[in-house]
C-alpha cells in the first residue's frame, strides 16, 4: 500500500518521485476543473458540523469516512448524508467553499471550478437557492481576496433525481445570476441515468448562457454517454469520458475538436475493478493521449478520496508513466478548459508556461 494516495496501490511503473518531484507537483501553477464541494469537507469540518447539528451520525463513524482503503460506505452516500444531517444553513456552504479553496490554493491552484448539487440543499438540507448560492459566492470573493485565486461555481444535476428537478435547477441560477456562478454539470450515480434524460435542462441552460459540462462514461458506462453528451447535450468538456477509449474513431473526432477531458487518477470505479497489481496499467487515462484527447488531471472528491491537487499530478507521472513534457501540455490543457476569458487563457499560458518550464529546469 503506498503511504501517500491511501487506497492507490504502489506503482508499478518503476519511476521514482523524488522530493524534488513532489516540490514541482506542488508548486506548478495549476486550474483545478473537477472537484465536488460535499467532496472536500475537511474532516474536522465534518466533525464539528455534526456536533452543530446533532447528527446521528457516531465519531467511529465519521473517521471511517476519511480512513485510507476501501470504505464502509460509498462516497456518494457520504455525500447524501451531508446533505441529510449536517448542513443546516447557508453559512455552513460559506464555511466548506472558503475551506475547500484554502485547501486548493495551498497546492497552487490558480483557479478552481466546483461543483455543488443545489437539489440536495433546496430539497433536503432545506436552505433556499438564493440564499446557498449567496454564501458559496460569498466565500469566493473572500477566497479571491485572501488567497489571490479565482473560482467559479457549477450546480450540478443530481441525475439520480427527477430529471424535471434539473430544470427547476437551471430556473433557479436564471433568477440568481452572479458572475461566480458559470455553468451546469450533472453528477451522482450513471448507472441507468444517461445524459439523455436531462436535454431540457442543458438545452435551456446553454440559451440563458451558461456553460456545461458532463460526467460521462464514468462507472463502467459506455462511451455513448460521452457522446451523447457531446452531441445532445453539446456540452463545453467532458467530466472523467473514459470508455471513450472503447471507440477510437469517435475519440479521433473529439481529439481534432479540442474537447476537454478531466480525469481523475483515483476514480474509485477503476480502483475497485482492476486487478490491484495492474489497476494502472490497464487504466483508460493511460491510453486517452495517445488517442488525441486532451486530458486534465483533478482530484474529484479531495478530502474523501485523501488525495489533494499536487497528488493528483504526481499521480500521472509516477503511475501512469507520463513525463514532465506531457504534464505541461496537460496545465495548458486545463488552461484551454477553464471557463474563462479569452485574455486571461492568453496571460496564464504565457505565464504558467515560463513558471513550469524554470521549475521543471531544476528537475534533477
Ligand atoms: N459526486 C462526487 N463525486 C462524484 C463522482 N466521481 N461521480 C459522480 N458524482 C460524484
Ligand atoms: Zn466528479
Amino acid at each position: 500500500m503506498n503511504e501517500t494516495f491511501g487506497n492507490v496501490p504502489a506503482s508499478r511503473t518503476g519511476i521514482s518521485t523524488t522530493p524534488a518531484h513532489r516540490a514541482f507537483f506542488k508548486a506548478i501553477p495549476k486550474v483545478e476543473l473537477h472537484c465536488h464541494l460535499l467532496g472536500a469537507v475537511r474532516h474536522e469540518t465534518f466533525i464539528a458540523l455534526a456536533e452543530k447539528s446533532h447528527a446521528p451520525i457516531e465519531r467511529a463513524e465519521i473517521d471511517a469516512f476519511y480512513t485510507r482503503g476501501e470504505k464502509p460506505v460509498g462516497v456518494l452516500r457520504v455525500l447524501r448524508a451531508l446533505d441529510e444531517y449536517l448542513l443546516t444553513d447557508a453559512d455552513d456552504l460559506r464555511r466548506i467553499t472558503y475551506e475547500y479553496l484554502e485547501d486548493a490554493a495551498a497546492h497552487n491552484v490558480r483557479h478552481a471550478e466546483f461543483f455543488w448539487n443545489p437539489t440536495g440543499t433546496v430539497r433536503v438540507s432545506k436552505i433556499e437557492y438564493g440564499d446557498a448560492q449567496a454564501g458559496i459566492v460569498a466565500a469566493i470573493r473572500d477566497a479571491s481576496r485572501d488567497f489571490g485565486m479565482s473560482a467559479l461555481l457549477i450546480p450540478s444535476i443530481d441525475r439520480e433525481a427527477d430529471p424535471d428537478e434539473a430544470v427547476t435547477l437551471v430556473e433557479w441560477m436564471k433568477s440568481h445570476r452572479a458572475d461566480e456562478v458559470a455553468g451546469i454539470g450533472v453528477d451522482y450515480r450513471e448507472n441507468d441515468r444517461p445524459p439523455e434524460l436531462f436535454w431540457k435542462a442543458y438545452r435551456n441552460a446553454r440559451e440563458a448562457g451558461f456553460r456545461t459540462t458532463a460526467h460521462a462514461g464514468e462507472f463502467g458506462m459506455p462511451w455513448r454517454n460521452v457522446e451523447t453528451a457531446v452531441e445532445l447535450l453539446k456540452v463545453d468538456r467532458v467530466d472523467h469520458g473514459y470508455t471513450i477509449v472503447d471507440n477510437p474513431a469517435l475519440a479521433a473526432k473529439y481529439a481534432a475538436s479540442g474537447l476537454v477531458f478531466t480525469v481523475v487518477p483515483t476514480n474509485s470505479y477503476y480502483l475497485r475493478t482492476l486487478p490491484p497489481e495492474k489497476w494502472a496499467e490497464l487504466h483508460p487515462i493511460r491510453r486517452m493521449p495517445g488517442l488525441g484527447l486532451k486530458i486534465h488531471p483533478n482530484t474529484d472528491d479531495p478530502a474523501l478520496h485523501k488525495v489533494n491537487p499536487s497528488e493528483a499530478w504526481e499521480l500521472m507521472f509516477s503511475h501512469f508513466g507520463f513525463g514532465i513534457s506531457d504534464l505541461r501540455g496537460f496545465m495548458l490543457n486545463g488552461i484551454d478548459g477553464a471557463w474563462v476569458g479569452n485574455v486571461t487563457r492568453d496571460a496564464w499560458r504565457v505565464q504558467w508556461l515560463n513558471e513550469f518550464d524554470a521549475l521543471a529546469a531544476q528537475l534533477p
